[in-house]
C-alpha cells in the first residue's frame, strides 16, 4: 500500500523524475500525493486526490527546485484523504520531511509524549511522529543519519520510510515489513517501493531486507543493518522494461494486461516444458521432495488460484487445502505433517500472506512462494520460490498474473507428483497450445455484446464446479471490484441451498461449463434451475456439452485440456468485467478503496 519514490543526482528535472515515478506507483494508492525537494531549502507540495491534482497545484504555483527529493502516493490507513494527511510530513520547523508506507503501531504513545513536550501535530497520521522524532534528535546534536536511526529505534510496526533534511544532500531510508528498493544509475540513484518507480532510468536494483537502513547521495548508496554494521548487497538487473510498464496504446492497463496473457504464459512456460519427452521440468523446484500434504495460503485473486491448486493436488493424490491467509495465522494453526505450505502471491508483499508463511516457518514447515515478485519478501523469506514470470502488472485488478499462477500451479503439481506419462504428455501439449488458445478468445470474444445486453441488472451471479468453481469466484470478484455492481460467485451445487432465492429475471447468471463429464452435467442441471426462474443465462463453454441449449448467450472457448479450460473461461470473464466497467465509466485501473499491493493486515 502507498508508493514511495526518491532520487538523487538529477538536476532541474528532479521534480519531474519524482512525479513520473509516482505516476507509475499510483496503483499502490491514490488518495493523495506529495513531494519534498531539497535545494537551498526544503520545499513540500502535497494534495489530496489523484496525482493529477498535485501536478495542477505545482503548475499554478512556484515550481519547487532541488537536486534530491522524495515523493509519496497514499492509500489511507490513519486519517481520511486530505491535504494535511498527505505525505510528506514535516516537523514543526519544516526542516525534516518524511514519507512512509505501513503502520506505526505505537504511534499513539509517541504522539502523546511529543505533544506533552509541546510539539503541535498537523495531521491525523501515524507517520507524523517520525519527522518530529528526527527533529528532536537533531536538536539534541545528532547528525541526520544518527537521528534517523534513533527515530527508527523508537517506532514499532511495519514500514518503508524515507527522510530528507534541509541543508543535507542525502536521503535516509529503511524498511521493515514493507518493500523498498534502491535503483542504481550512473551518478544518479533512486528509491522506490517498487521497481517501476525508476525503471525509466535504470534496471539495476538493490532489494533491501527488513532492518536495512540505506543512505543515498550523489556518490552512491550504503546499506547498514539494524545494528549499524555494513550490509553486503547485490545489484540485480531486472529484465522488465519501462515500455512494459506503459499502456502501449490501450485505454487501460487492465485491458493491456488481459491482452498480454499469451506472452505472459509463454514466458511462464519457457524452458519448463520438454515437448518431445512430454514432461515438465522446473529448475527452481529441484530441491523439493514430494510432500505428504499441501496447504496453500493466499488472498483475493491469488486465493482463487490456490483453490484451483487444491483441485490439482487432489487429482494427483496429494491431500491439499487452501486457506485465506488472513485466517491462517490468527487462529489455531492448521495441522500439517510431512507437508509444505505454498504461498500464492502475485506481489510477494501481501502482509496477510507473509504472516501466514511466517507462521508456517515458525512451526518448522517448509515453504514455497509462487510469485511474480522476483526479489519480493515472499521470494526471499520462503525456502523455495517459483516465479510465474508474468512481467509487471499495474492495473489493480489481477488478470494476467492469475492465469500465470494457474499455469505455475500445474507445473508445480506435475513436478511434485508426476502423473501417468500419457496424461502429462497431453497436459504439456495443452499448455504449449494455451497462449494461442487465449489469443483466439481475445480475437473472437462476444463479451462486449453480452455486456451491452445485460447492463443495468440488479446483480450478477457466477457458477461453476470443480476446477471451474474458482473461476466463478474470480469472475465475480473481478466484476464487483471494477464495476461496483453486486456480483457473487457460487459452487454451482450450492445455489439451491440459499442463493437461488436471489435469482430473478434481473440477475444474469454466468455458468462456466467445460467438458462433458458428470460435473458438467450436474452444472447444466443447475443452469436449468436458474433458467426456470427466468434468469438470463450466459454459458462460458468449450461446446463439449449441450449447455448452449439453455443459454441466452454463449462465450466460447477453444476445446482444450480440462485443466487449461478454466484459464480460457476466466479470460472471457475478465473481458466481461472490463467491458461492463468501461461502459459504466469506472476508474478501471484504480478501483475505489483498493490498492495493488496490500501491505497491511
Ligand atoms: O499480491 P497478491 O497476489 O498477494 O495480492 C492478493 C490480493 O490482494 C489480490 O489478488 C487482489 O485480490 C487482486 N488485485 C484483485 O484483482
Amino acid at each position: 500500500m502507498c508508493g514511495i519514490v526518491g532520487c538523487v543526482g538529477h538536476g532541474d528535472d528532479t521534480l519531474d523524475v519524482l512525479l513520473d515515478g509516482l505516476e507509475t506507483l499510483e496503483y499502490r494508492g491514490y488518495d493523495s500525493a506529495g513531494v519534498a525537494l531539497v535545494g537551498d531549502s526544503l520545499i513540500v507540495k502535497k494534495r489530496e486526490g489523484r496525482l493529477e491534482r498535485l501536478r495542477e497545484a505545482i503548475e499554478t504555483s512556484d515550481r519547487p527546485g532541488g537536486t534530491l527529493g522524495i515523493g509519496h502516493t497514499r492509500w489511507s490507513t490513519h486519517g481520511p484523504p486530505t491535504d494535511a494527511n498527505a505525505h510528506p510530513h514535516t516537523d514543526e520547523s519544516g526542516r525534516v520531511a518524511v514519507v512512509h508506507n505501513g503502520i506505526i503501531e505505537n504511534y499513539q504513545p509517541l504522539r502523546d509524549k511529543l505533544e506533552a513536550d509541546g510539539v503541535t501535530f498537523t495531521s491525523d497520521t501515524d507517520t507524523e511522529v517520525v519527522p518530529h522524532l528526527i527533529a528532536a534528535f537533531l536538536q539534541d546534536g545528532l547528525d541526520p543519519e544518527a537521528a534517523f536511526r534513533r527515530a527508527l529505534d523508537r517506532i514499532e510496526g511495519s514500514y518503508a520510510i524515507a527522510a530528507v533534511v534541509a541543508g543535507d544532500d542525502r536521503i535516509y531510508a529503511a524498511r521493515n515489513d514493507s518493500p523498498l528498493v534502491v535503483g542504481v544509475g550512473d551518478g544518479r540513484f533512486y528509491l522506490g517501493s517498487d521497481v517501476p518507480a525508476f525503471l525509466e532510468h535504470t534496471r539495476d536494483v538493490v532489494f533491501l531486507d527488513d532492518g536495512d537502513l540505506v543512505v543515498v547521495d550523489a556518490d552512491g548508496w550504503q546499506v547498514t543493518d539494524a545494528d549499524g554494521a555494513p550490509a553486503e548487497k547485490e545489484v540485480t538487473t531486472v529484465t522488465w522494461s519501462a515500455e512494459q510498464t506503459g499502456k502501449s496504446g490501450y485505454d487501460h492497463y487492465m485491458l493491456k494486461e488481459i491482452h498480454e496473457q499469451p506472452t505472459a504464459l509463454r514466458q511462464g512456460l519457457s524452458g519448463r516444458l520438454d515437448e518431445l519427452a512430454g514432461t515438465v521440468s522446473v529448475e527452481e523446484l529441484s530441491g523439493i521432495e514430494a510432500p505428504g500434504a499441501v496447504q496453500l495460503v493466499a488472498c483475493g485473486t491469488s486465493y482463487h488460484a490456490a483453490l484451483y491448486g487444491v483441485e490439482l493436488f487432489r487429482q494427483a493424490g496429494i491431500p491439499a487445502q487452501a486457506f485465506l491467509a488472513s485466517e491462517y495465522a490468527t487462529g489455531p494453526a492448521p495441522v500439517l505433517e510431512d507437508g509444505i505450505v505454498v504461498g500464492v502471491t502475485q506481489s510477494g508483499e501481501t502482509a496477510d500472506t507473509l504472516s501466514a508463511l511466517r507462521e508456517a516457518q515458525a512451526r518448522g514447515i517448509e515453504t514455497l512462494a509462487v510469485t511474480n515478485g522476483v526479489g519480493s519478501t515472499a521470494a526471499r523469506e520462503c525456502d523455495h520460490a517459483l516465479f510465474i514470470r508474468s512481467g509487471p502488472e499495474i492495473g489493480v485488478a489481477a488478470t494476467k498474473t492469475f492465469s500465470s499462477q494457474l499455469i505455475a500451479l500445474n507445473l508445480l503439481v506435475e513436478t511434485l507428483a508426476p502423473g501417468d506419462r500419457g496424461d502429462t504428455r497431453t497436459l504439456v501439449s495443452a499448455l504449449r497450445d494455451l497462449p494461442g488458445d487465449i489469443q483466439e478468445v481475445l480475437d473472437e470474444t462476444a463479451a462486449e455484446t453480452v455486456v451491452e445486453e445485460n447492463a443495468g441488472r440488479d446483480a450478477f451471479f457466477f457458477i461453476g464446479r470443480g476446477e471451474n468453481f474458482p473461476v466463478a469466484l474470480e469472475g465475480a470478484l473481478k466484476f464487483k471490484e471494477i464495476t461496483y455492481e453486486h456480483a457473487e460467485g457460487f459452487a454451482a451445487g450450492e445455489l439451491k441451498h440459499g442463493p437461488l432465492a436471489l435469482v430473478t429475471d434481473r440477475t444474469p447468471v454466468f455458468a462456466v461449463v467445460t467438458g462433458n463429464d458428470e460435473r458438467a452435467r450436474k452444472t447444466i442441471g443447475n443452469v436449468k434451475e436458474v433458467e426456470a426462474r427466468d434468469a438470463p443465462v450466459v454459458a462460458v463453454t468449450d461446446g463439449a456439452s449441450d449447455v448452449e441449449r439453455y443459454a441466452d448467450h454463449v462465450l466460447s472457448i477453444p476445446e482444450t485440456h480440462p485443466r487449461t479450460a478454466p484459464v480460457l473461461a476466466n479470460v472471457q470473464l475478465q473481458l466481461v468485467a472490463y467491458h461492463m466497467a468501461n461502459q459504466l465509466g469506472r476508474e478501471i485501473d484504480k478501483p475505489r478503496n483498493l490498492a495493488k499491493s496490500v501491505t497491511v493486515e
